[in-house]
């Protein structure tokens, strides 16, 4: 049977580590939501970007199940850090028992609560942020991230096609896909950066600060 362009990518494409394999099955029996999850190629990408760019400091904001947390953990430098934040208190147990056996174990901090409330609470600078929060909340977390960026440093933001819906027509009102529009408007129309949507998947913001 012929492959889909999709399968062929991912049988061309270095496998996902047992333990990512693992929180895939879990997000799949256990959450309401699996699509939320990265996934290999996304999961791929980041681990990539975070090897290029060996980060010392990285902000997650949207943990979920932590398979993009424990993508991003494997670039750091030595010693450096990945901080990560959900607001849903039950994930908490069952990512520290995913994180726990991670060979970056020690270098993931785990932030329960709400990122608009603990970023300013944060004495960090960072050299990547990867946004994957609420989409009605895009805007809000790059202005509160962005002076906590070290210029040179990157800001990546998932989802920002909205499963196509940033072109639909008529325009969906939802305040998500609007919220999402008005992020992608604020981030080309800011001169203190460089941006590239990547096509990857539901869309990822690429952006450099300068
Ligand atoms: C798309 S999922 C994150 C997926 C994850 N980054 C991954 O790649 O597997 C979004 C997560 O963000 C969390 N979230 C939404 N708004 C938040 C906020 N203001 N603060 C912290 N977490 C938030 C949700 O509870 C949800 O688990």
């Amino acid at each position: 049977m012929r492959m889909t362009l999709d399968q062929y990518i991912e049988a061309h494409t270095s496998p996902a580590e047992p333990l990512l394999d693992e929180i895939v099955r879990y997000t799949h029996l256990h959450t309401m939501n699996p699509r939320m999850l990265s996934g290999l190629i996304q999961g791929k990408l980041l681990a990539t970007f975070s090897a290029m760019l060996q980060p010392r400091r990285i902000l997650e904001i949207g943990t979920f199940t932590g398979y993009a947390t424990l993508c991003l953990a494997k670039g750091l430098a030595p010693g450096g850090e990945i901080h990560t934040i959900e607001r849903n208190d039950e994930l908490h147990d069952t990512l520290l028992s995913f994180f726990r056996r991670s060979p970056q174990a020690n270098q993931i901090k785990l932030h329960t609560g709400n990122a608009l409330d603990l970023i300013p609470t944060f004495h960090e600078t960072f050299d990547l942020v990867y946004i994957d929060g609420d989409k009605r909340e895009y805007a809000a977390y790059y202005h509160a991230v962005f002076d906590k960026v070290r210029s040179g440093g990157y800001i990546m933001a998932d989802n920002v096609l909205w499963d196509g819906k940033v072109t639909a027509e008529p325009l969906p009102n939802d305040v998500q896909t609007q919220n999402i529009m008005a992020f992608n408007d604020l981030v080309r129309d800011d001169e203190r950066v460089e941006n590239l949507l990547l096509p990857l998947r539901d869309g990822l913001m690429i952006i450099r600060k300068m």
